[in-house]
């Protein structure tokens, strides 16, 4: 066959497929979505245990976000109201986050969550975090009147990374934001030279770790691109989470496996995307910890202070998107509070800016029958 009609060929049995893929996937042609049923049975010792409003709180609190989506949460249901949280360790991501940093900051943003769904069913919510000898959280639900707290905020938060505006936040919506823990919150605006030097560490973070060999097959674990492996396992990072969607979300979804992650094409593509994505923001926010910035209560706390952040954000149609390289990788990570005029390495860096619309989240969870273990 001639070259070139060879490429005609291609091109076109491509389309054809393309096609025929197009209408015999057209059910699911989003790929896995929250809503498609689990294939697994619910736990039905948790639903004999809990009531149906607390097995609600525990699908909100697991709606929180953390890093590759991993959901490090371990549930110990001791009584119906006090529970044990823990570190799953099968959950860890020892390439990018040694110490656990990260992951304490998704416990907090699950506690988070936990908080304001129980406030709505009618419980306050106490948190012990124990520090003698294995350290434990316990969380103990006290019945109260229930509070008017609205829980779409947090069923409908999601990480954006695509369409944020390069147009400067509001002072206004920038005190609203700061409100929830003034101490914590600072904002370096995108033009500004902090805000430049932000941008400029995170893409070079980004490239080292892209092509850091173990932290890059550390992120091809946990992304699902089948649907099939997103339905089962419910976890890590879907291509619709990752925001391809459409055709390219089905070729990926078909013919992407861990090697993809691996080959240079896709470190290549995925730095060329950040240098575009911080261009396109208002600006940094960067989250501070109390000192000791590694205890678990600060961090606990720290997490639960992003995830309200996100939810008042959302309010103001403002997507924030974590960007933690520059804290996982040397040197930047020991340079950055230099940088930026803090006393200490700050726990979180956040890339912000106006959306024209939120869009809804599609990222995965566990059910709780399947993170929650009964005790006896
Ligand atoms: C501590 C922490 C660090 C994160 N770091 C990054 C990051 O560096 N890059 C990124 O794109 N998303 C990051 N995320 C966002 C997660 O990938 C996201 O929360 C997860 O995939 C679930 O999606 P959702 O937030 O839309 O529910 C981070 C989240 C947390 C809690």
């Amino acid at each position: 066959m001639h070259p070139l009609s060879r490429r005609h060929f291609i091109h076109h049995t491509a389309l054809g497929l393309a096609g025929v893929a197009t209408l015999s996937t057209a059910v699911r042609c989003g790929g896995t979505t929250r809503n498609t049923p689990h294939s697994k049975n619910p736990d039905s010792a948790l639903a004999h245990l809990l009531s149906a409003d607390l097995q609600t709180v525990l699908r909100d609190a697991s709606l929180a976000p953390s890093s590759h989506n991993t959901q490090p949460w371990r549930i110990r249901i001791i009584e119906p109201l006090i529970w044990e949280l823990e570190i799953d360790p099968s959950r860890r991501l020892p390439q990018v986050d040694p110490l656990n940093i990260e992951l304490r900051l998704s416990l907090g943003a699950f506690i988070g969550n936990l908080r304001l769904s129980a406030a709505a069913h009618g419980y306050q919510t106490e948190i012990e975090t124990r520090t003698d000898g294995e350290e434990k959280t316990i969380i103990r639900l006290h019945s109260d009147r229930a509070q008017a707290v609205s829980l779409d905020d947090l069923r409908l938060r999601r990480t954006i990374r695509k369409g944020l505006q390069d147009k400067e936040i509001a002072a206004a919506d920038l005190d609203f934001l700061q409100k929830i823990a003034p101490e914590a919150i600072r904002f370096f605006p995108r033009r500004s030279p902090r805000g430049e030097s932000l941008a400029q560490m995170t893409i070079e973070a980004f490239r080292a770790q892209s092509y850091r060999d173990p932290a890059q097959e550390e992120l091809a674990d946990w992304i699902r691109w089948s649907s099939r492996e997103a339905e089962s396992r419910r976890d890590g990072l879907t291509p619709a989470s990752m925001d391809i969607t459409g055709m390219a979300g089905w070729f990926v979804r078909t013919f992407y496996n861990r090697d993809s992650v691996l080959s240079s094409k896709f470190r290549e593509q995925g730095v060329k995307m950040v240098i575009e994505q911080v261009e396109n923001c208002g600006g940094w926010i960067v989250l501070e910890a109390e000192n000791p910035a590694l205890s678990t209560a600060t961090l606990l706390q720290t997490g639960e202070h992003f995830l309200r952040l996100t939810l008042a954000a959302r309010s103001r149609l403002i997507a924030v998107h974590p960007m933690s390289q520059t804290l996982e990788e040397t040197p930047w990570k020991n340079e950055v509070a230099a940088q930026l005029g803090l006393q200490q390495r700050p726990a979180m860096i956040l890339r912000v800016g106006y959306v024209d619309r939120y869009p809804r989240p599609v990222s995965l969870r566990r059910p709780p029958a399947e993170f929650c273990t009964t005790a006896g």
